[in-house]
């Protein structure tokens, strides 16, 4: 889950691998570190925290390298500290590398290197591939790489440099994501898109086992067994621009704000409102497949979980299709049943997150169509499922995931209507429910003008440490995604479950001014969620309700409420959601934390 660099060109390598650091940094952030090809060798510098950390112990003036490598670290193997931090170096120091992902058979290596006299001065994975590297080395860095990584079981995005070859960097993968940018005598190689559009739209995507040796005139792709690989230059999809913070303060502020164009972007040239129809090119070849599948399993982690827990409810009610979600984590390696007729649907904003490839993988073998709901372009989920469906919602750089979640519920519910006008849905309440759909981003903006209210609000409740939150039906999962923003971003301990689940239990954590929010629109079980604000409210517990715009009752009940505009259920989770991603954002800054950057936590999670 780390972020690393690349380059090798004409242009001084130091700046250009810090400014790809930075756009990196959301990557994994508890330590950086550099490698430059100077003159006099390889002069590598790392440090503790974050890249400005790096970069106020780097020579401002002085470094000419065109060739370097860099780094910005997620801890997995030994604590973040500059020892650890990357690059790693051979036993020579002629040769650094940096790694993101696990090398999972890494103590058997060092005990096969140790036994060759070969030291270590780190408690890393990473340090003993680079001796590893070392070892192999006969005067061509490629074929040493190449040697080493057969040896080697677990995952990798790595990038090689050797002081003895000016005219070459070396990367490879198998499970982290890596992309060469293609640029006039120069390559930019990074773990995602962000590192790279300064410079270059151009992109290669290199895949699973292969390798890439670049110098300044070309590169060329192999396997692992040096068998060449012809690659396609893809254009990148977002422009620098798209991943500046602009006006904002945080990225999560900004994105939380973009939704209603996210949005906009998400649902356009895909609903034909007069048919009541809805257009989702990507899948289209496996319509039919889908209409009839006898079982739809949504997998994925985290907030994206949360968006297939919502799409289970989409396709059960408006396609009538059976539907289940699951922790990819646990569906990997479940032995899951799998027949002809299941689909499963991998939902994920990166496309990179490990278990959700995995997943993806798993159900493949199993002989099930597997299909993509992805942000980003060109990552591994999207080029590994069958057929899938792209956000279009823009790079999202904050860790806590806003617009992607907004942006997945909006197509899980264009795929359930599409499905559903194959199937039993009325044209007339697939016409309504596409209709509702174009004024959600307009009902969105409506909504995010409470965020002052919603700071004031939250000015009042910050200081309690535990926080519950309750929903029933579609709202069930928009409490589990509430209470995730409120704690990966604020670090206050929050529940999320349905409403009725609280009597079972965790009503026992109620006390006197204990924060409970209550997300409670209209809907068939509005009053059995009143019931439940009542229970609350009888043993001290402080509610805020998100409640339907000209809802008078709920105001007897609720110390506070924040309003949605009146939509049918099936979409409330669009809108509901937005109240509970600002109050997390407003008690992240009232705590003073880090909202873009929360600590242990990294945007997209590509190790296990
Ligand atoms: C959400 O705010 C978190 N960043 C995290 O739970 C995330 O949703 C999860 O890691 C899945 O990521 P993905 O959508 O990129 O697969």
């Amino acid at each position: 889950m780390c972020g690393i660099v690349g380059y090798i060109g004409h242009k001084k390598a130091q700046a250009i691998l810090i400014e790809g650091l930075k756009r990196l940094e959301y990557r994994g952030y508890d330590s950086a570190g550099i490698a430059l090809l100077e003159n006099e060798g390889i002069a590598v510098t790392r440090a503790i925290g974050r890249i400005m950390n790096l970069e106020a112990i780097l020579p401002t003036e002085g470094s000419k390298a065109t060739l370097g490598i860099a780094h910005t670290r997620w801890a997995t193997h030994g604590a973040p500290c500059e020892r650890n931090a990357h690059p790693h170096c051979d036993q020579s120091g002629r040769i650094a590398l940096v790694h993101n992902g696990i090398i999972e058979n890494y103590r058997t290596l060092k005990t096969f290197l140790e036994r060759q006299g070969i030291t270590f001065v780190s408690d890393t994975d990473t340090e003993v591939l680079a001796r590893l590297i070392g070892q192999c080395y006969r005067g061509n860095l490629e074929q040493a790489v190449r040697d080493a990584l057969h040896d080697v079981q677990g995952t990798y995005g790595i990038a090689v440099i050797s002081a003895d070859e000016p005219d070459c960097l070396v990367a490879a993968r198998k499970g982290s994501p890596l992309i060469i940018g293609v640029g006039d005598g120069e390559y930019i190689i990074g773990s995602d898109a962000a590192a790279i559009v300064e410079h270059t739209a151009q992109a290669v995507y290199l895949s699973d086992g292969e390798m890439a040796t670049l110098t300044r005139d070309g590169f060329r792709t192999t396997t692992l067994d040096a068998i060449p690989v012809t690659k396609d230059v893809h254009a990148v999809e977002f422009s620098l621009e798209e991943i500046e913070l602009g006006e904002h303060e945080h990225f999560m502020a900004k994105e939380i704000f973009e939704q209603p164009q996210s949005l906009a972007n998400t649902l356009r040239g895909r609903l034909d409102v007069r048919e009541g129809q809805i257009v989702l090119g990507g899948i289209a070849e496996h319509a039919r497949t889908l209409a009839r599948a006898k079982r739809i399993i949504f997998t994925a982690q985290g907030t994206a979980w949360h968006a297939g827990l919502v799409g289970e409810y989409l396709f059960e009610d408006i396609a009538k299709l059976p539907a289940e979600t699951e922790y990819a984590s646990e569906f990997r390696y479940r032995n899951p049943l799998i027949d002809d007729g299941t689909v499963i649907i991998a939902i994920s904003q990166s496309g990179e997150t490990a278990d959700t490839l995995a997943a993806v993988r798993e159900a493949k073998l199993k002989g099930a169509l597997a299909l993509g709901v992805v942000n980003s372009v060109g990552s591994t989920i999207a080029r590994e499922t069958d057929a899938g469906i792209y956000l279009h919602c823009g790079p999202e750089i904050g860790v806590a995931s806003t617009k992607a979640f907004t942006s997945q519920l909006a197509v899980l519910a264009m795929m359930a209507i599409q499905l559903g006008r194959r199937r039993f849905l009325s044209q007339q309440f697939a016409e309504r429910l596409v209709d509702a759909l174009t004024r959600i981003p307009d009902q969105v903006s409506e909504v995010l003008e409470q965020s002052d209210t919603i700071r004031s609000v939250v000015e009042t409740l910050v200081d309690r440490e535990n926080w519950l939150f309750l929903g029933r039906g579609y709202n069930y999962p928009v409490a589990m995604e509430g209470a995730l923003k409120l704690k990966e971003i604020s670090y206050i301990h929050a529940e999320g479950m349905p409403a009725a689940e609280m009597k079972h239990g965790p009503i026992a954590l109620i006390n006197q001014g204990m924060p409970v929010v209550f997300i409670a629109p209209h809907g068939p079980q509005y009053d059995k969620v009143l019931g439940n604000i009542e229970e609350v409210r009888s043993r001290g517990g402080r509610v805020l309700a998100v409640a339907t715009k000209g809802d008078t009752e709920i105001v007897r009940l609720a110390e506070h409420v924040l309003y949605v505009p009146d939509v049918p259920e099936p979409l409330q989770p669009l809108l509901t959601v937005i109240p509970l991603q600002l109050i997390a954002y407003h008690a992240a800054v009232l705590r003073d934390c880090n909202v873009d950057k929360p600590r242990n936590l990294a945007k997209s999670v590509t190790v296990e």
